[in-house]
C-alpha cells in the first residue's frame, strides 16, 4: 500500500538522520561512534517525462516469483517487458524495485559503478516498510537502511571475509555475520584488531534482525556522503522530488524558434515540443503598443510576415490560454 511505502521513506530518513528512536542510549560503548548521516529521502513527484508522479508505479506481471534462475534473472525486475520495470534515469533518482524474490533473499543492491539500466535496491513486499505485510524479525525497514548502505559503498561490517576488511576505520572488526539479536559485548577478542568491546552487531550493516541494528558509524557516512558525492552527484541536485512546474509557468522559450532573428520582415515560428495551436501573435513595439495582431495561429510552423512594419525591436506575444511566450524580434530590411 501507498502508506506501507511512505512507512518505508520515513525509516530511511529516522535511520540515516540518527533519529531512530532504538538508537544506541548515552554511555554506550558505541554511543560515541553512531553518527547522523545526513541523508535524507523523499518520493519523486516529476517522472522522467516531466509529469506528476506520487513516485510510486505499479507493474502488473507474470512472473510469481524473481528467483534468479534462466527462466526469471534478477535482472528481470528492472526490465520493462521481461515482467519487471525499467530504470528511471539513476542519475536523478535512486530506483527502489519491490517484489516477490527468492524466499531468503531479503533484498539486494547495486554498488555504485555498475550497469545503469540495472542502478538501485530491490527489496522483498515482505520486507519493506512497516504494517501488516511485513513479517518478523525484519519489518522494521531495515533491509532498504541495509541495501542502501551497500549502494553507497557500504560493505558488510565484517568485510565477507573471517575478521575482513570494511574499509572503514571506525567499524569494528568482526568476524562473520551476526545474525537474531546479540548482546553486548559480543566476541570481544576474536578478532585481531579487535578489543574488549567486540562486535558492533547493531550495525545496519550486520545481519542481525531490525529490531536490534540501529547505527551507522562517522565512518561509515563519510564513505556513503563521498560515494554520493563522487558515483552519483545528479542525486545531490535532483529536483525529482519537486511537483512539475505548472504549465503556464514553463519557460518554452528555449523550445520556440522564431527565426531568422533579426529579419527583413518575415519570421517562421515553429514548435517542435508544444501544441500552440488556437494562438493569438501579437506585435508590439518598444513602447508596449499593439501594431499587428494574427488571430487563431493553427498551423506551425508559422510564417509570419509583418515587413510592412519599420525597422526596429518589437515584442512577439504568442498566447492560447495554455502557454504564454513573449520574445524580442527585430526587423532589419
Ligand atoms: N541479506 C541482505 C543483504 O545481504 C539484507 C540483510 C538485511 N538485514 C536486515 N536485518 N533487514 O544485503
Ligand atoms: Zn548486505
Ligand atoms: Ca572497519
Amino acid at each position: 500500500s501507498d502508506a506501507q511505502i511512505q512507512s518505508q521513506i520515513d525509516i530511511l530518513n529516522k535511520d540515516f538522520r540518527l533519529l531512530n528512536s532504538d538508537s544506541l542510549p548515552l554511555g554506550h560503548a558505541f554511543w560515541n561512534y553512531s553518527n547522523d548521516a545526513y541523508i535524507e529521502f523523499c518520493l519523486a513527484h516529476t517522472d522522467p517525462s516531466g509529469n506528476y508522479t506520487s513516485g510510486i508505479t505499479r507493474t502488473a506481471t507474470t512472473v510469481t516469483i524473481f528467483d534468479n534462475t534462466t527462466s526469471t534473472p534478477w535482472t528481470f525486475i528492472k526490465r520493462t517487458g521481461l515482467g519487471g520495470k525499467d530504470v528511471w534515469d539513476p542519475s536523478k533518482y535512486l530506483n527502489i524495485w519491490v517484489c516477490n524474490i527468492t524466499g531468503t533473499v531479503l533484498g539486494f543492491a547495486t554498488p555504485p559503478g555498475g550497469a545503469a539500466s540495472e542502478d538501485g535496491v530491490v527489496i522483498s513486499y515482505k520486507y519493506f516498510g512497516t504494517g501488516s505485510g511485513t513479517i518478523a524479525p525484519f519489518n522494521k525497514g531495515r533491509t532498504a537502511t541495509h541495501e542502501i548502505g551497500h549502494y553507497l559503498n557500504l560493505t558488510h561490517i565484517w568485510g565477507d571475509a573471517n575478521c575482513g576488511n570494511d574499509f572503514v576505520a571506525d567499524t569494528k572488526r568482526a568476524q562473520d555475520a551476526n545474525a537474531g539479536c546479540p548482546s553486548f559485548p559480543h566476541k570481544a577478542g576474536v578478532c585481531t584488531f579487535g578489543d574488549a568491546d567486540g562486535e558492533m552487531y547493531m550495525n545496519y550493516m550486520d545481519y542481525v534482525d531490525d529490531a536490534c541494528m540501529n547505527m551507522f558509524t562517522t565512518g561509515q557516512r563519510d564513505r556513503m556522503r563521498t560515494s554520493l558525492g563522487a558515483d552519483r552527484p545528479g542525486l545531490i541536485n535532483s529536483t525529482k522530488c519537486l511537483f512539475p512546474t505548472a504549465i503556464n509557468d514553463v519557460d518554452i522559450s528555449k523550445a520556440v524558434g522564431i527565426y531568422p532573428n533579426p529579419s527583413s520582415g518575415t519570421f517562421t515560428i515553429e514548435s517542435p515540443t508544444y501544441n500552440l495551436s488556437n494562438s493569438n501573435i501579437t506585435i508590439s513595439n518598444a513602447l508596449g503598443a499593439t501594431v499587428q495582431q494574427i488571430k487563431n495561429v493553427n498551423n506551425f510552423p508559422y510564417t509570419l510576415n509583418i515587413s510592412s512594419l519599420a525597422n526596429g525591436l518589437y515584442y512577439l506575444k504568442i498566447s492560447n490560454g495554455k502557454y504564454n511566450l513573449t520574445q524580442k524580434i527585430e526587423i532589419r530590411k
